[in-house]
């Protein structure tokens, strides 16, 4: 699954523990990085202030079988995810299938009625969103399943809310009861906090970037070889050539990008409707920034390796390496900075009054929003904002490998047909930089900046960040001609019905429409080569015809081959005094939906989860209702059970 990247090694965790001298593993189920940045948290906090002996694992890298033969003076915590529609993360999959599944069964043989759990200990936080309908799932059935068998909870199971924003308060406000309580179960013992680094950087002067094999941005020991080869996936991105890439509209604050990877032998494959991720590169100008703060200039490229002080801390990123490769490729410093973060920096201030103003931020949580979180500052513009430019020199490196997430590739809907154009996928993006007013800094959405610049690369346009490319551009060695950047293909359930001739109805406003250019450009090429294909109906929206009216000219090229089957719908929300949304197209075509929907019509909705995805799922049970003469609420159950049987589909972001 990784490659072959990774060494076989035990899968059972409690001869891991027992090898190690654990009393506390801390599994996680992440997707984008977040549920495992909290479990590296939790095991730091719970080794510096308890004294546990805490190790953090991924789900995926170990068998469950043997939870019944726990023994009460250790403890597990699971930190997990819920993805999507209430589905697990892709790495705690197969734990949610044997602990939920109808008949367990553990290696010591206890049946269920005996409460084969009755020794273990656990402790819980879910990541969720309230934005979906299945709100933090998979904590509370995994909770429900461990109680049911016996297990212990210690303290609440805490649920995070990324939907409303609230993700890092509600994970530190539900820590620290759970701390007390589990402090009291083990009779465990708080102490004084001191910091001790997890990671030890070995400076390595005999080492030569340019000629001795020191990761550059490389992501493992293939590419560093030259060498890259498949099957590619989270682990191991492929380096794609851009075969071409346009703004497809520019205005003074937005611009939309288009692009075409060519994946032509590389053995990806993809179908249409799932996504591409892109594997970022920090911008040069933040990267000196940072580099800047911490006072690290003159040692930038100086070669470090990078060991883990325990044997089960990861590294998260290869080595050895440099201070600039390891920090443009492998930190999130764009990220805004967390509360916490703030506080276990504070005693590495270059002073006493800087240290008070950090520690203040650290514990006052209105005065954190008010001065750091409202901004969206990262790192290191807090750290250049509170020193008035003097350099932090006394922070550890290892606290930023621990503190700072490690950079995630970031999914695109695929906005290409995989029968049309099999080996070029295209991405369509909408790049994004905020001002806010009064904001000391721009906020710059990372990826999409980046492919501007490869864009603006190609092209050879002046590049407002000249050093912000990834390796495969200007690295040292420069192994990879032309304009490259990192892929791989992740498989979603966002599908075309098998059957052309049947209807679909798609609702995806702004780069919602990505998918659905190629769901219609997939349609087209069917009708062209004579098929059957049903009506393909689609709302857009956009600001303003002339303005972001994506593909504007291509939907006239699908209409030469889908004809009047092909039924283009758009709201301009910004021509006239009142905004016009996709919801208000979606009425006044509501008998026409119905209609489709009586014919056994897909419904698939794209975009923004928060507001456009809950509305259009509340306007469609009122058109039901409507149509059909039923009461709101039995329209409300209708599209509930289009959703369970996939009838109903959704790619949302929030
Ligand atoms: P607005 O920015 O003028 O409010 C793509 O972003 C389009 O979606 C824009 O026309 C935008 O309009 C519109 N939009 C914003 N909020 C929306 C919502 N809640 N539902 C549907 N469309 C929305």
């Amino acid at each position: 699954q990784n490659g072959g990247l990774k060494s076989t090694k035990s899968r059972n965790i409690l001869e891991k523990m027992e090898e190690t001298g654990k009393n506390a593993v801390i599994f996680y189920g992440s997707q984008t990085g977040t549920a495992e940045d909290y479990a590296s948290r939790l095991a730091k906090e719970g080794a510096s202030r308890f004294g546990l002996k805490t190790m953090v694992a991924d789900l995926e890298d170990y068998d469950y079988d043997n939870l019944d033969s726990f023994p009460s003076d250790k403890v597990v915590f699971f930190v997990l995810a819920t993805y999507g529609e209430g589905e697990p993360t892709d790495n705690a999959v197969d734990f949610y299938e044997f602990i939920n599944g109808e008949d367990v069964s553990f290696a010591g043989g206890t049946s269920m009625e005996e409460k084969p759990l009755s020794n273990l200990k656990y402790v819980g936080f879910g990541l969720g969103n309230n934005t979906y309908e299945h709100y933090n799932l998979m904590i509370r059935n995994v909770a429900k399943a461990l109680v049911k068998m016996g297990a212990t909870q210690i303290g609440e199971a805490g649920e995070g809310d990324d939907g409303a924003g609230t993700m890092e308060e509600d994970f530190l406000a539900w820590k620290e009861p759970m701390w007390q309580a589990l402090a009291e179960s083990m009779g465990l013992e708080e102490r004084e906090a001191v910091y001790e680094p997890a990671f030890e950087i070995t400076q390595r002067d005999d080492m030569d970037p340019e000629e001795d094999l020191v990761y550059l941005g490389e992501p493992n020991k293939n590419h560093l070889e030259g060498n890259q080869r498949g099957p590619y996936n989270a682990n191991n991105p492929y380096i794609a050539p851009i075969a071409e890439s346009k703004e497809i509209f520019t205005t003074q604050s937005r611009n939309c990008l288009h692009m075409e990877i060519d994946v032509s032998g590389s053995n990806i494959s993809y179908t249409t409707g799932d996504h591409i991720a892109v594997w970022p590169t920090n911008p040069g100008k933040e990267v000196d920034r940072f580099i800047k703060a911490i006072g690290l200039e003159s040692k930038r490229h100086s070669v470090i390796s990078v060991k883990g002080k325990d044997p089960t801390a990861k590294v998260p990123f290869p080595s050895p390496s440099t201070y600039d490769a390891v920090i443009r490729y492998h930190m999130e410093i764009c990220a805004p900075i967390s509360r916490q973060f703030v506080s276990q920096l504070a005693p590495f201030a270059p002073n006493e009054d800087i240290k008070a103003e950090m520690t203040k931020l650290g514990a006052d949580k209105d005065y954190f929003h008010q001065n750091v979180a409202d901004w969206k500052l990262n790192i290191a513009q807090l750290l250049e904002q509170q020193s008035k430019g003097e350099p932090w020199t006394k922070i550890p490196f290892s606290l930023f490998i621990e503190g700072l997430h490690k950079i995630q590739p970031r999914y695109y809907s695929i906005s290409s047909s995989s029968l049309v154009q099999k080996n070029k996928i295209s991405i369509t993006a909408v790049v994004e930089s905020v001002e806010k007013p009064g904001a000391p800094h721009i906020v710059k959405g990372v990826t999409t900046n980046y492919l501007l610049a490869l864009k603006q690369k190609q092209h050879g346009e002046p590049n407002p960040d000249p050093h912000g490319l990834n390796y495969a551009l200007n690295g040292p060695r420069n192994k990879y001609d032309g304009i490259h950047v990192p892929v791989h293909v992740r498989h979603s359930n966002f599908k075309l019905p098998s059957d052309p001739s049947k209807p679909i109805i798609m609702v995806g406003p702004g780069s919602g429409v990505a998918p659905f250019r190629g769901f219609v450009q997939e349609r087209a090429a069917q009708a062209a080569a004579g098929e059957n294909v049903g009506k393909t109906m689609l709302f857009f929206g956009c600001r303003r015809r002339e303005e972001d009216f994506l593909y504007a000219s291509e939907w006239e090229e699908y209409k030469k081959d889908l004809g009047d089957n092909f039924d283009l719908r758009v709201a301009f929300s910004r021509e006239g005094p009142n905004k016009v949304y996709v919801q208000h197209k979606m009425k006044e075509a509501a008998a026409e939906i119905n209609k489709l929907l009586d014919q056994k019509a897909y419904f698939y909705v794209c975009g923004d989860a928060a507001n456009m995805a809950r509305e259009v799922n509340t306007i469609l049970g009122q058109i039901i209702a409507e149509q059909r003469g039923l009461p709101e609420s039995k329209g409300e159950e209708i599209v509930k059970a289009m959703r369970s049987s996939n009838q109903y589909q959704e790619d949302v972001w929030s």
